[in-house]
């Protein structure tokens, strides 16, 4: 029944939309919401020998890449282990040095990337501890690897990875979690993701209501042969993986940028007509996204904004240049009218925000796909598992 588009005309659109369900699908039966614990099977007999690890190295490739990414940074705060990302070709091209304790994870939905498959054969040589964060029960990468945990997000048709991505997301912040079970300067912190998770779902459904908005602004966009996307921190992989959707499956040249390098090159590409997406929502970086903004529009450039519900106003001086995205807003990006689109997601957590400002960009990558005329499941040139090196 899954594997059915029922009322969607594509596979990609039903996928964002099955996002709210699919995440519960991957908590369940894991994390406790009374007791704010988190149980995940396929790792207790190991958590306490990953905590001893003295590095903890991501690998994987694409999308499943930047979930890496964008979970990095709480691995870091909750573990205090060093943590490194790595792109499964580009660490074997290196073959870099790797210890017996280090903790290698492996991210990937098909669980049969070729890529990632010969880095674990890699790490496995080593004797490093390798575990595995996959979708494909059965695949190679979960046969292969001491032990991990399925993400739970159900088949992905869709060679553009959307539910896997959230899924992902999720199970990596789950495994920071459970390190930092037995971390008491942790709890307060640990406990505020976990009251952020359960209302991540409710929360997700409220970003699919901009689907109609989000179409508008692609039909503004759609003639735009190219386009950047900016983010910053726990952002900076919303950024990456927005531009990898957009270019995968609508050809638009998308490049998804870090704010904070904004000035030591990308800015030379501002003007008027690139399409700007920026990423904005509010966290402790918020005074330097403030700071990006006006590096943005001080070079004539035209923001569209992914910003917090009823969040602060991101242009100086007034909100009044701020249109919460209505179709007159999205047809003024082209007009001569000085006015910014902004779209509105709710507030969560810093670390799972991130889990709501993809999926704008999501359908946004969908919708201009679709207005291109290209078939967003089958993107030219691409395969939904590479099985080949
Ligand atoms: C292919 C797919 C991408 C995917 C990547 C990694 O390139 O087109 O959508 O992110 O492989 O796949 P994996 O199954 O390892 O997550």
């Amino acid at each position: 029944q899954q594997i059915r588009k029922g009322s969607f005309d594509h596979f990609m659109l039903k996928e964002i939309f099955e996002q709210p369900e699919s995440i519960i699908n991957t908590m369940r039966g894991r994390v406790n919401f009374q007791n704010k614990t988190v149980k995940l099977g396929g790792l207790s007999n190991y958590i306490s020998a990953i905590r001893r690890s003295r590095r903890i190295v991501m690998i994987a490739c694409g999308t499943s890449y930047h979930s890496c990414l964008a979970t990095r940074d709480l691995f870091e705060e909750l573990t205090d282990i060093p943590i490194s990302v790595e792109i499964a070709s580009y660490f074997l091209d290196r073959r870099p040095p790797l210890f017996r304790d280090d903790t290698c994870i492996f991210v990937s939905q098909s669980g049969e990337t070729m890529d990632t498959i010969f880095a674990l054969k890699y790490c496995i040589e080593r004797g490093a501890m390798c575990v595995g964060v996959v979708n494909g029960v059965g695949s190679a990468i979960s046969r292969q690897t001491l032990c991990g945990v399925h993400i739970n997000a159900g088949p992905e048709i869709g060679v553009a990875s959307t539910k896997a991505y959230t899924s992902q997301y999720i199970t990596l912040v789950m495994i920071a979690l459970s390190l930092s079970e037995d971390r008491l300067s942790k709890q307060t912190r640990r406990n505020e993701i976990i009251d952020g998770l359960a209302k991540i779902s409710a929360q997700l459904e409220e970003v699919l209501k901009l689907n109609d908005k989000i179409q508008a602004v692609a039909e503004t966009l759609v003639d735009k042969p190219k386009m950047l996307i900016l983010g910053r921190g726990y952002q900076y992989a919303t950024a990456l993986e927005g531009a990898l959707k957009i270019k995968e499956i609508s050809y638009i040249l998308a490049e998804g940028i870090l704010t904070g390098e904004l000035k030591h090159g990308p800015l030379a590409l501002v003007d008027e007509d690139i399409p700007i997406i920026m990423v904005a929502t509010k966290d402790k970086l918020f005074d330097k996204i403030i700071n990006g903004i006006g590096q943005v529009t001080a070079r004539s450039g035209k923001p569209i904004f992914i910003a917090s519900q009823n969040g602060p106003a991101l242009i100086e001086g007034s909100n009044k240049k701020e249109n919460g995205v209505t179709e007159t807003a999205a047809a003024d990006y082209n007009g001569a009218e000085k006015s910014y689109v902004k779209f509105e997601v709710p507030e969560t957590v810093d670390c799972l925000q991130g889990l709501l400002n993809i999926v704008i960009l999501q359908i946004l990558g969908y919708w201009l796909a679709v207005k291109k005329g290209y078939n967003p499941d089958h993107p030219r040139n691409l395969a939904k598992a590479v099985t080949t090196e």
